[in-house]
């Protein structure tokens, strides 16, 4: 399919959606400066997940990984919603879209104005009590070389899911019912190689939704996707919009 088509009809479906639901991974945030994971650049390219992003890594070594939690927070703090971003805030505010179910930790999709976002992965922005749980919001990346609970003094670790670490279950089943609810869904910036996050589309797929990819690249949800749109994500956006409004 030619994309002036895909981009047309994934318009008409868009427009014509009674509960429209998307699922959003690193690839939306690219063109903010926040790199993916598995691209030419990802950040698995050049660190090795089984040193910074597990607890085992740190228990380990906890200040390297809040090193590299602080350099991440760093670059987020600099970046600003890109297109992609603010047309999904503008369709929630109009009532088009429903929900976001994002893999990103982040929250430019709050920054952008989107109140609606189940957050899979967490987010970077918060830590949490490797003892007691207490959860603390950050609003600057922390000074502190350990940071450390104001409740019971242990160390916060940064509140996102680790590998090997099971995800929220209010969070999950919450994105499952949303994708169960919807009728058109988009899957925009994800490779769909992390489960159970990519078997959310699946599912909605199952369900009787009509999937609408937005990725440059071919992924593994290209396969169930009913319209592909190959572009990036900022440029598929405001060619959406326009047949939107
Ligand atoms: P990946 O790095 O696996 O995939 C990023 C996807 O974005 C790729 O398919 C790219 O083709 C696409 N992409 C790149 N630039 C784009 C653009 N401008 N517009 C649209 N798409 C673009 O990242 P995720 O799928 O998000 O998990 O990775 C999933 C999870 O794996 C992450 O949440 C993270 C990671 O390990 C945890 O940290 C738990």
């Amino acid at each position: 399919m030619k994309i002036s088509s895909s981009i047309e009809e994934a318009g008409k479906s868009i427009k014509q959606a009674k509960y429209l639901v998307c699922l959003t991974g690193s690839g939306i945030s690219a063109e903010s400066g926040i790199p993916t994971f598995r691209g030419k650049d990802g950040l698995w390219k050049k660190y090795k997940v089984e040193e910074l992003a597990t607890y085992e890594a740190f228990t380990n070594n906890p200040e390297l990984v809040w090193d590299w939690y602080k350099w991440r927070m760093s670059i987020i703090k600099k970046a600003q919603p890109n297109k992609g971003h603010l047309t999904l805030a503008k369709w929630e505010r109009r009532g088009v879209l429903k929900t976001i179910i994002t893999q990103n930790v982040d929250g430019l999709h709050q920054r952008a104005g989107n109140s609606i976002i189940i957050e899979l992965h967490g987010n970077i922005w918060r830590g949490r009590c490797i003892e007691c749980g207490y959860k603390v919001y950050f609003k600057d990346i922390p000074k502190e070389k350990l940071p450390r609970c104001p409740r019971c003094n242990n160390l916060l670790r940064p509140d996102v899911v680790w590998f090997g670490e099971p995800l929220d279950t209010l969070s999950l089943n919450k994105a499952y019912q949303e994708a169960l609810q919807a009728d058109v869904f988009l899957v925009v910036g994800t490779s769909g190689l992390v489960y159970p996050a990519a078997y959310i589309p699946i599912y909605a797929k199952e369900n009787g939704a009509k999937i609408i990819e937005i990725n440059p690249w071919k992924t593994t949800l290209t396969e169930i996707a009913d319209i592909k749109i190959s572009m990036k994500a900022s440029d598929a956006f405001g060619l959406l919009d326009n047949l939107i409004i």
